[in-house]
């Protein structure tokens, strides 16, 4: 019996160093050691299966049940810290890749439209909300929408005005959105009730309130019994929702080939001294009606360009048109 006592008291050891072992694992290669320390070809539990042999036949089952007990708990053994150390593997990974969320974000600026075409925008929607629709035209234009078909013939003097940039012999940078007014009416019956924003280029010195480059809005409405009376009514309504109290408005006589008679709107900001030209406007000429083959007996129309740019300039207090195109950030953010 002394030697199956023995071997209990052996198993008992294996068993506590294997507690301690297994404590102990942490990594790899500590988990390879124990592997082949405890249930190894050559680990101590292969060893104690050794004795068998030379135990008292009497007392060999008893010792083979015991130590196939403890071959299954050194198998479990192994298990656990194979389970361990990938979760401690799994840990440490998770450790060292951890994003800590509380540290501010990389700020990134999205940027906002540019003011003109906010502006643009706002008087669009406050047309198209009495009822106009928005046109557009190209900026590379025909003498004949530019001039001929809006009563502007060759000889003109007013012809020099809108004189630009030439692209070749009858075509050229559009200096005003009126051609607009043409495509659109030859495409269209009346009634017409439109709106065309676009650029325009002209043959201006760039100062505090020109630029060669610059932004207008066409307006033209085509129906029958349409009077001057009609447009006052049309601008009061659009300066009271642009620009809101206590801006005055202002008509006086002016000359434009397609229009008769034609207009000069002057809006002064409130507390301002000058009066400050907005836009040109007008009854259209009905040599421009019937140049798109409209009933001149039935229909008349009105029709203005407005200056983008301007307009800002006045809602916003801005006193050189430059900044506009200048890109400084420091102006175009604060929209
Ligand atoms: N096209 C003119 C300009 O650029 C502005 C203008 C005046 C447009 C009278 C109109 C109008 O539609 O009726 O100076």
């Amino acid at each position: 019996m002394a030697a199956l006592d023995d071997l209990r008291e052996e198993i008992k050891r294996l068993e506590h160093d294997m507690r301690e072992r297994l404590a102990a694992v942490d990594d790899g290669a500590s988990l390879d050691a124990f592997r082949a320390d405890f249930t190894g070809r050559k680990g101590r539990v292969s060893q104690l299966f050794k004795r068998l042999g030379r135990l008292d036949p009497s007392e060999r089952s008893e010792a083979g049940r015991l130590l196939n007990a403890l071959k299954k708990r050194a198998s479990e053994a192994v298990a656990l810290a194979e389970t361990e150390t990938r979760r401690e593997r799994l840990a440490k990974r998770l450790g060292d890749e951890r994003v800590d969320m509380s540290l501010p974000g990389v700020y990134s600026s999205f940027g906002h439209l540019h003011p003109l075409t906010l502006v643009q925008r706002e008087i669009e929607s406050i047309f198209m909300r009495m009822g106009f629709s928005v046109a557009t035209g190209p900026e590379i234009e025909t003498e004949y929408y530019n001039f001929d078909a809006l009563n502007i013939p060759v000889e003109h003097p007013a012809r020099a005005d809108w004189d630009t940039f030439y692209v070749d012999e009858s075509t050229l940078l559009r200096p005003h959105t009126s051609p607009v007014q043409i495509r659109v009416m030859e495409e269209t019956e009346p009634p017409v009730r439109i709106i065309c924003p676009g650029r325009c280029y002209r043959r201006d010195t760039q100062d505090a309130t020109h630029s060669p480059v610059f932004h207008q809005i066409e307006l033209l409405w085509v129906e029958e019994g349409l009077s001057l009376a009609n447009l006052k009514y049309v601008l009061e309504i659009f300066t009271h929702e642009f620009f809101g109290e206590g801006y005055e408005m202002l008509f006086s006589g002016d000359y434009f080939p397609f229009t008769e008679p034609s207009v000069q709107v002057h809006i002064k900001a409130p507390g301002a001294a000058d009066w400050l030209e907005i836009m040109g406007a007008g009854m259209v000429d009905p040599a421009v009606l019937e140049a798109v083959g409209y009933d001149t007996e039935t229909y008349t129309g009105f029709a203005f360009g407005l200056g983008i740019e301007r307009m800002a300039m006045l809602k916003y207090g801005i006193d050189d048109i430059r900044v506009f195109l200048t890109n400084d950030l420091r102006f175009i953010r604060q929209f």
